[in-house]
């Protein structure tokens, strides 16, 4: 199912929308993240960035072939050759693979879906211990140019609630202000007991 209000505008409007190198450099994505996974690659506007930064592979899903078309066509030209492109629905069949075998999870731009516990539940299954599950959405704020409707737009405190309910999940640091518009959260897996 895709997950609702999640269509796109068009690429190059977007991506005036996001300030993608203060995103990551906050969000701490580094060559320290070997494996990541990102849930709706989207036009790429993360998927290239994130590849260049990290020292392993990134795993990238998308409900939309022609999304991950596009961003596949973007990494070809850009050379970037350390990213595994699936097109598959997240929400029915999670992220597939081993569990606790990424250092780190990002969903951006995503988390007003439905059932937002239970994808950061699956989120937080393929994540090693101590590993991350970086998320980024839209300020609750009307005034934002872009975003889903105020009714399913989630407060950052709706956040936290949701990854603890996860009962895996602790906040690792203070919310991030990622202007213009964003706000994001680093949440770690907590160690196998
Ligand atoms: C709002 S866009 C955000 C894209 C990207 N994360 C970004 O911030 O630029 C959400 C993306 O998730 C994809 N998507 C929606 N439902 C999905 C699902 N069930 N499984 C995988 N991808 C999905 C959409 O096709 C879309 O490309």
């Amino acid at each position: 199912m895709k997950l609702r209000e999640s269509g796109m505008p068009e690429e190059a409007y977007w991506e005036t929308l996001l300030d993608v190198p203060l995103i990551l450099d906050r969000l701490g994505i580094n060559r320290e993240l070997q494996d990541v996974v990102e849930l709706g690659s989207g036009y790429g506007t993360f998927t290239l960035p994130v590849a260049k930064r990290i020292s392993g592979v990134l795993t990238t899903f998308d409900i939309e072939p022609a999304m991950v078309e596009r961003t596949r066509q973007r990494a070809a030209q850009a050379g970037v050759s350390n990213v595994i492109y699936v097109v598959d629905d997240v929400f029915a069949n999670g992220f597939g693979g081993e569990p606790a075998s990424k250092d780190a999870c990002l969903l951006f731009n995503i988390l007003h879906c439905e059932q937002p516990v239970r994808l950061l539940a699956e989120a937080a299954r393929v994540v090693r211990p101590a590993g991350f599950v970086c998320i980024i959405h839209w300020r609750y704020d009307s005034a934002t140019p872009r975003g889903p409707s105020m009714e399913i737009r989630p407060r950052p405190e709706h956040v936290i609630e949701w990854a603890q309910q996860t009962k895996v999940l602790d906040l690792a640091g203070p919310m991030v202000d990622l202007p213009p518009w964003h706000y994001g959260f680093r949440f770690r897996r907590q160690a196998a007991p």
